[in-house]
């Protein structure tokens, strides 16, 4: 009787420990049977070190925290979403995340985070999205994804990348998001995505991407929308998106200043007449050049310049099959003149044989 009302006293207090949150760090609000903890704005400059190790959610969003140093989280290791936006992090150091093998998802934008070194991704073996949106990141190398070949969702808008190894994406055959809207791109190098045969978005808009190499988008067998939008595009080839050999893929390319000469204009017929493609906003292109078609729409010179160009190539063509035709003509006059003079010949040899005989 006297145990039972101990433990009934203990179960109580226990109770009102959850409920004020003793069992947490003063500053977030541990609920859900421990599985959140709320500790937004609370101004914390480093990661609590006293968060229920049943949590799931832990939700750092809003403070000042700065480091993520090694093993930061390695009494919650139950973990599924991490959620450090909004801090003042510039540096994960490694293995930072190193005992989260149940996290899912990881929210670092809208940080000072400004390279990715190998020990970042060390065992985070079953995260599906990582958000790094709004950093200042500048440049991927083989290192920075490293152990991430879980991951399907990778946000990177708005850093300032502007190079892209080839091996930077390479781990990630899983990845079906890739969004790299708002960097520095200036070119596209064939290889970069080469691994990413499940990838089904492709985001690049608002770079200053001028150059694409013919082979870049021929991997990416699963792409589905590809945004080119807002970019440095005067021209493309043909063969660029040609290459790209999926069921169905939508391609944005709005946005851009495109010279639209002849080859352009070709180009753009070619695309439109390909099947599996959809140029969804090819109403909306519009010239930057020549000077004459400024900010003209792409479909609307399409007939005017290009069919005064070709009425001069079939001019041209015509005057030169002509000349052709007329010397060839002339030609055939002259030899059968000179035949004429010379078969006269052969018929007297052919006398003067016959005399013989
Ligand atoms: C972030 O950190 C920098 C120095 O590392 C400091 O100057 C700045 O005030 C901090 N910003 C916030 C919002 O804490
Ligand atoms: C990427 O991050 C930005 C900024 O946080 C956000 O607005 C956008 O919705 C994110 N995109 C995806 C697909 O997660
Ligand atoms: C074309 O531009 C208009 C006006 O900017 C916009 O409302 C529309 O969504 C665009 N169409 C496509 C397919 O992007």
């Amino acid at each position: 009787m006297k145990e039972a009302a101990v433990l009934l006293l203990l179960l109580a207090a226990e109770a009102s420990s959850r409920s004020h949150g003793g069992w947490c760090e003063p500053g977030c609000d541990c609920r859900g049977d421990l599985k959140f903890a709320i500790c937004s704005r609370a101004g914390f400059t480093r990661p609590p070190g006293r968060v229920p190790a049943t949590t799931e959610l832990l939700d750092l969003s809003d403070n000042h925290i700065l480091t993520v140093p090694p093993r930061s989280f390695s009494s919650n290791r139950k973990l599924r979403v991490l959620l450090l936006q909004n801090n003042n992090i510039s540096a994960v150091e490694d293995g930072g995340f190193s005992q989260l093998e149940f996290l899912q998802k990881l929210d670092l934008s809208w940080n000072r985070i400004s390279a990715l070194t190998e020990g970042f991704s060390i065992g985070l073996v079953v995260l599906r999205e990582l958000q790094l949106a709004h950093n200042r990141l500048t440049g991927l190398d083989s290192r920075s994804f490293l152990h991430l070949d879980g991951l399907q969702r990778l946000n990177l808008t708005g850093n300032g990348i502007h190079t892209i190894q080839v091996r930077a994406f390479a781990p990630m055959s899983s990845l079906r998001q890739l969004h790299l809207e708002n960097n520095r791109l200036t070119a596209l190098r064939s290889g970069i995505f080469s691994m990413l045969r499940s990838l089904e978005v492709l985001n690049l808009a608002g770079n200053r991407i001028a150059e694409t190499e013919m082979g870049v988008f021929k991997p990416l067998t699963s792409m589905t929308l590809l945004n080119l939008a807002d970019n440095q595009m005067s021209a493309v080839y043909f063969k660029t998106f040609l290459s790209i050999h999926t069921y169905s893929t939508h391609i944005l390319l709005e946005g851009n200043p495109w010279n639209c000469d002849c080859d352009l204009q070709r180009v753009f017929r070619k695309l439109r007449s390909i099947q599996r493609l959809f140029l969804d906003d090819y109403f909306n292109l519009t010239c930057q050049k020549p000077p004459v078609l400024r900010s003209y729409l792409l479909m609307d010179v399409d007939t005017e310049l290009c069919i005064a160009e070709t009425v001069t190539v079939l001019i041209i063509t015509i005057t030169v099959v002509i000349t052709v035709l007329a010397a060839m003509v002339m030609g055939e006059r002259k030899r059968k003149k000179r035949k004429k003079g010379r078969s006269g010949g052969v018929c007297w040899t052919g006398q003067v044989t016959g005399i013989h005989e």
